[in-house]
C-alpha cells in the first residue's frame, strides 16, 4: 500500500487541524469549569486533554485561540485570573449537555444554566463541580505553556495538580474506577463520538 507523506509546513494549519483531530482518536473529553472575575460560572469541553503523572496527580488540556476573532477562549481567561478550573469526566449519560457548552457563549453566560446542568459547591476550589458527573477533579493551576505565536491555530497547555477528587459510588470500588459504570465517551474527528463498552483485554507481557 503506498503512502500519502505531508511535508507539515507546506500545508495550512486549518489542514493539519484535520490530520490531528482525525488520527489521535478515540480522545478523552474533559469538562472544565471555571468561574469569572464577576462570579459567572463557565463550562466547556476540551479533548486535547489527558493525565499527566500521579505525583503530584496532574492533568493538561489545551485550549486554543477562538478561530471567530482570535481571541483567548474564556475558560483561559478565568483560569489565568484565579488559578483554579473542575476536570468533569463526560459519561453518555450528560453528552448533549457537554456538547451544547461548546457554543461559542458571551462570558456573562453561565453554561450551566444553558445546559441544565448542575453546579455543585467544591471542597478547595472556587468553581463547582456538576452535579450529574459521575468524577470530578478539582484543580489548581500548576504552569501554562503558550505553544506557537499566540495567533490562530496557536495554543495553551493548561496543566493542573488535581488537589480534591470525587467520584460517584456507583463507579468507586477498592480505590479503582469501573469504567462499564462510568461509560466515559471519546471524540472522533468533527462531530463524531464513540462509546467505551467495546472492550478487550491484553494482560502484560512478563519477561
Ligand atoms: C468534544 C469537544 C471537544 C473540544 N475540544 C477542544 C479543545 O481541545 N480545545 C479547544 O480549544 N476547544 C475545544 N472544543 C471547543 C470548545 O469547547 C469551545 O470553543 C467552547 O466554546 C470554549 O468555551 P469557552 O470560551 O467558554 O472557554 C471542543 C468542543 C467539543 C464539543
Amino acid at each position: 500500500m503506498s503512502k500519502i507523506s505531508i511535508n507539515t509546513k507546506e500545508i495550512p494549519f486549518q489542514d493539519r487541524y484535520k490530520l490531528l483531530i482525525g488520527s489521535i482518536i478515540p480522545r478523552p473529553i474533559g469538562f472544565v469549569s471555571t468561574i469569572s472575575e464577576n462570579g459567572v460560572y463557565n463550562l466547556a469541553p476540551f479533548s486535547f486533554f489527558n493525565g499527566i503523572c500521579s505525583n503530584p496527580m496532574t492533568v493538561l488540556f489545551c485550549p486554543v485561540i477562538r478561530s471567530s476573532d482570535g481571541q483567548e477562549k474564556d475558560t483561559l481567561k478565568n483560569i489565568k485570573n484565579n488559578k483554579e478550573f473542575v476536570v468533569n469526566i463526560v459519561s453518555e449519560e450528560i453528552a448533549s449537555q457537554m456538547n451544547q457548552c461548546s457554543a461559542e457563549y458571551p462570558p456573562d453566560v453561565d453554561e450551566f444554566k444553558q445546559s441544565g446542568l448542575t453546579p455543585e459547591k467544591s471542597t478547595m476550589v472556587k468553581p463547582p463541580l456538576i452535579k450529574e458527573a459521575k468524577i470530578s477533579m478539582e484543580c489548581k493551576l500548576h504552569q501554562l505553556v503558550q505553544v506557537g505565536d499566540g495567533g490562530l491555530g496557536s495554543a495553551t497547555v493548561v496543566i493542573g495538580e488535581v488537589i480534591y477528587f470525587h467520584a460517584n459510588e456507583e463507579v468507586y470500588k477498592d480505590g479503582k474506577i469501573i469504567s462499564s459504570k462510568l461509560k466515559p465517551i471519546g471524540r472522533m474527528g468533527g462531530a463524531e463520538y464513540c462509546k467505551t463498552t467495546d472492550v478487550f483485554s491484553l494482560p502484560r507481557p512478563t519477561l
